[in-house]
């Protein structure tokens, strides 16, 4: 059985409102649609109504029955982890016991369950240096889709929990607005106390801030590049999402005991200008598994051919979700044989991948994807030179340097630095998987329209 409590903190955090939440509970006790009509005083259609806003709001897809399920499960297995993680069980008798009286009261709604977690100790021992010891009061994963971010955010948060109070993990995947991001936050931190949250949004982020810097405050910000309108050259959010940006901007400058951690495959205008590698600021680059941790995901999946397998990993850069991916057409099409499927000397850019970058590739300007084209075709390294004067019939030399910059910000350029005696250079390229699709893209003919 579900504390009540918990529950209640956790539609909360949903943004499930009161009303919903009184469906809710009694739908969980398996009462009918009209039974729970008949015992709220209201009619079957609003059960309905606030029902499907609950499964909106906890995101559970599906039809009918399967749904309640469906929440069921989630409700349980967030419970259960809740418990497992504060090693207590709330007494059974107390029913006013909070999830409070248990420290450090936490949100982990949406965030994965990372127990086949490999390597990245030495990230999480620096972000730990960060976080803990240096007081950052934003920390900024960043890093091209299915790099890992998610899944370091939660195990670094799980890793440090026990120097927070509070540990709030908030996924923008669903695009929640900025009002309500900061209601969940201000809501839990608050609780039990009951506030009046201000309308405007200025207000509500003190608010906060008044909050993170009373309390030591770990919150997590997943997918922020969610709400980051960056098709504008500089990076401007939409009318929406603008807040997000205020939120970022204040988090960052004004003084707080907590951090906001974050992930994004973008990186966001505020972090661009307030970072720094010794302010609160700070941002790290998320790069691929080392080998000796990519492989173990290669053995998870049962592949052999494994003197191969470091070729493979080097083709992937190391990337999780990639390798994953290609691990599982290993399985299935070439009798799990590493050798075999390099064999084809073809590089799988399978559905899953192909929509992250397709989601990426959409937000490039004109100069940002003139300069993929340019680099997909060539084989070697491009220094800055080499493009200016390859592009300059397309595009001036301020938005050359512009959209190199802000593709660095969006993870897909590979960058090294030449050092010829005295001088050092920075030169371009694309890795094989980015490579590989963007010379498909231009391989389709051209549709304009
Ligand atoms: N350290 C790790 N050990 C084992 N598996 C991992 C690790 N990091 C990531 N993965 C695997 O790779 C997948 C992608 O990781 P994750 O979701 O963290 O990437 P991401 O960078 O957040 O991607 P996106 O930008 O698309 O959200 C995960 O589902 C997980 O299976
Ligand atoms: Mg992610």
């Amino acid at each position: 059985m579900i504390n009540q409590d918990f529950l209640q903190t956790l539609a909360t955090a949903n943004g499930v409102s009161n009303l919903e939440l009184d469906v809710l509970v009694l739908a969980m006790n398996g009462d009918s649609t009209t039974a729970i009509a008949q015992k709220l005083r209201v009619s079957e259609d609003a059960v309905r109504k606030r029902l499907s806003e609950v499964y909106r709001k906890f995101r559970i897809l599906g039809n009918g029955p399967v749904k309640l399920t469906k929440l069921q499960q989630l409700l349980v297995s967030q419970y259960q982890q809740y418990l497992a993680e504060n090693d207590a069980e709330l007494p059974a008798n107390s029913p006013s016991s909070r999830p409070q009286d248990v420290n450090p009261y936490q949100i982990w709604s949406g965030a994965p369950d990372v127990s086949a977690f490999y390597g990245r100790t030495e990230e999480l021992a620096t972000l730990e240096q960060w976080i803990v010891s240096d007081r950052c009061r934003i920390v900024a994963l960043l890093g091209m889709g299915g790099i890992g971010k998610t899944y370091l955010s939660v195990k670094l948060a799980r890793q440090i929990q026990s120097q927070f109070e509070y540990i709030i993990w908030q996924s923008l995947h669903h695009s929640p607005s900025i009002q309500d991001v900061l209601a969940n936050f201000i809501t839990a931190l608050s609780y039990p106390e009951k506030i009046d949250l201000p309308a405007a949004l200025d207000q509500r982020v003190s608010l906060l801030i008044k909050y993170l810097r009373e309390n030591h405050c770990l919150l997590v910000l997943d997918a922020v590049e969610i709400v980051l309108d960056s098709s504008a050259a500089f990076w401007r959010y939409n009318n929406e999402s603008e807040g997000y940006g205020i939120l970022l901007r204040r988090l960052g400058e004004e003084q707080h005991q907590s951090c906001l951690l974050m992930t994004s495959i973008e990186k966001p205008r505020e972090i661009a200008l307030l970072e720094s590698s010794t302010g609160f600021v700070r941002s790290l680059a998320v790069q691929g598994l080392k080998p000796e941790a990519a492989k173990k995901i290669l053995q998870s999946k049962g592949l052999t051919g494994e003197q191969q397998w470091s070729e493979l990993i080097q083709t992937y850069r190391g990337n999780p979700l990639a390798l994953k991916i290609v691990a599982t057409t290993i399985q299935d099409v070439f009798s799990s044989n590493v050798n075999e499927f390099l064999k084809y000397e073809f590089l799988a850019v399978s559905d899953m991948f192909r929509e992250i970058l397709d989601w990426q590739f959409k937000r490039l300007s004109n100069p940002e994807k003139e300069i993929m084209y340019y680099l997909a075709r060539e084989n070697n390294l491009v220094s800055v030179q080499n493009l200016q004067q390859a592009m300059q019939q397309l595009i001036t030399t301020s938005e050359l340097v512009m959209a190199l910059e802000s593709l660095g910000w969006r993870s897909l350029l590979e960058k090294v630095q030449s050092e010829d005696g005295d001088t050092s250079e920075t030169l371009f390229s694309l890795q094989p998987v980015v490579k590989n699709y963007v010379s498909k893209l231009m391989a389709l003919p051209k549709n304009d329209g």
